[in-house]
């Protein structure tokens, strides 16, 4: 028998109400409107203010806009997967965090921790478990609370994250929509460049590891700059050829949402028109595992029922790839 394909079936999102404009970075940091905005393209970024809320109260909201969405109740659900590089709790899992908040029962769940390729290795390991066809209904979320780990003294660094959650339904299709085609690749090497330097097995949490801000994000920006521009583009122009897709084939690139220069770098090597090119990074910064399945659910009105998607994404690790989807839905006006 025909394996079926996986197709996306719907999306749901979150993101707090408080909005960290470049405005009021400026008065923490050494920074201004006109910096953040040519260097990053980032105009303002949402924090989750709450500190009895973490990540998975992200994700558990946008679970839940995704089951009002599509009409899908919890005890459906065969399988969570939660993308996060900032989950709740080192141990358990976020996503059985976030199921046990939604009410799924009688399923199984945990994340990936893939940077802010996170939305890539998560969907597409969703995708194998429904093209095996045991699995019908299977959640992807993506859900940040980046400003605990973001250290709003450094400069260089605060200006980018934001807090988000999203999420879609993965469900078999015997039609020609779904996951087509991926790329994933990752290079520990990169890791000097892009983390955290305590808290984990390697360097414990200490009162010094706490004096000296260790525990927040620590980037190289401008080497991550270079790797993210060329992997990202190298991927998604691979993918194009190796699936005999022209620029005119392509209806979106979705890609994350880290720098409005790699975006644009990313689509022009593609031979893409900016108008193909999905951007809200000006309003949500970099929400890591997020990006991508918020962009989904901004464009979800526009997207039509075959349309051929590239997602590309870079992070930590170094982690990257591209999926080529075609899309599985136009959603009714
Ligand atoms: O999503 C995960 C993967 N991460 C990424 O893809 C991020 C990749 N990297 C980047 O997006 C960029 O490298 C950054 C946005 C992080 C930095 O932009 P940049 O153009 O590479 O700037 P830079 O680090 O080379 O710094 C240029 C100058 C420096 O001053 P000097 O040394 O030239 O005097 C910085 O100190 O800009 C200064 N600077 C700032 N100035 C005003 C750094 N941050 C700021 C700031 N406001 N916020």
């Amino acid at each position: 028998m025909e394996r079926p394909r996986a197709v996306i079936t719907g999306v749901g999102a979150y993101y707090p109400d408080y909005i960290l404009t470049n405005e009021e970075l400026s008065r923490m940091v050494d920074t201004t409107d006109e910096w953040i905005m040519t260097r990053i393209g980032i105009k303002e970024r949402r924090i989750l203010r709450d500190s009895t809320k973490g990540s998975a109260y992200l994700g558990a909201r946008a679970v839940e806009d995704l089951f009002r969405k599509t009409g899908t109740k919890p005890e459906e659900v065969d399988l969570l997967i939660c993308c996060t590089v900032t989950p709740d709790m080192h141990f358990p899992a976020n996503g059985n965090i976030i199921s046990d908040m939604v009410g799924i029962k009688n399923a199984f769940s945990f994340d990936v921790n893939a940077g802010c390729s996170g939305f890539l290795y998560g969907f597409t390991t969703a995708c194998q478990y429904v093209e095996s066809g045991r699995y019908k209904k299977v959640v992807v979320v993506g859900a940040e609370k980046m400003s605990v780990i973001t250290d709003y003294t450094d400069r260089a660094t605060c200006p980018i994250f934001g807090d988000a959650a999203a999420a879609v339904l993965v469900e078999p299709t015997m039609e020609n929509v779904g996951m087509i085609d991926h790329i994933l690749r990752s290079d520990g090497m990169g890791r000097v460049h892009l983390h955290m330097k305590a808290g984990g097995s390697l360097k414990p949490p200490t009162i010094e590891t706490v004096m000296a801000r260790e525990h927040y994000i620590y980037q190289e920006g401008q080497p991550v700059f270079k790797h993210a521009v060329s992997n990202m583009a190298d991927v998604s122009v691979e993918i194009m050829k190796r699936n005999n897709l022209t620029s005119e084939d392509v209806a979106w690139l979705v890609p994350h949402q880290a720098n409005l220069r790699i975006i644009k770098a990313t689509g022009e090597r593609m031979g893409l028109p900016a108008e193909k090119v999905m951007v809200n990074i000006h309003k949500y910064g970099n929400t890591t595992s997020a990006t991508i399945p918020l962009c989904l659910y901004e464009w979800e009105d526009k997207l039509k029922k075959g349309d051929n998607l590239i997602l590309a994404a870079f992070g930590a690790g170094f982690t990257w790839g591209s999926i080529y989807l075609k899309w599985g839905y136009t959603k009714e006006k």
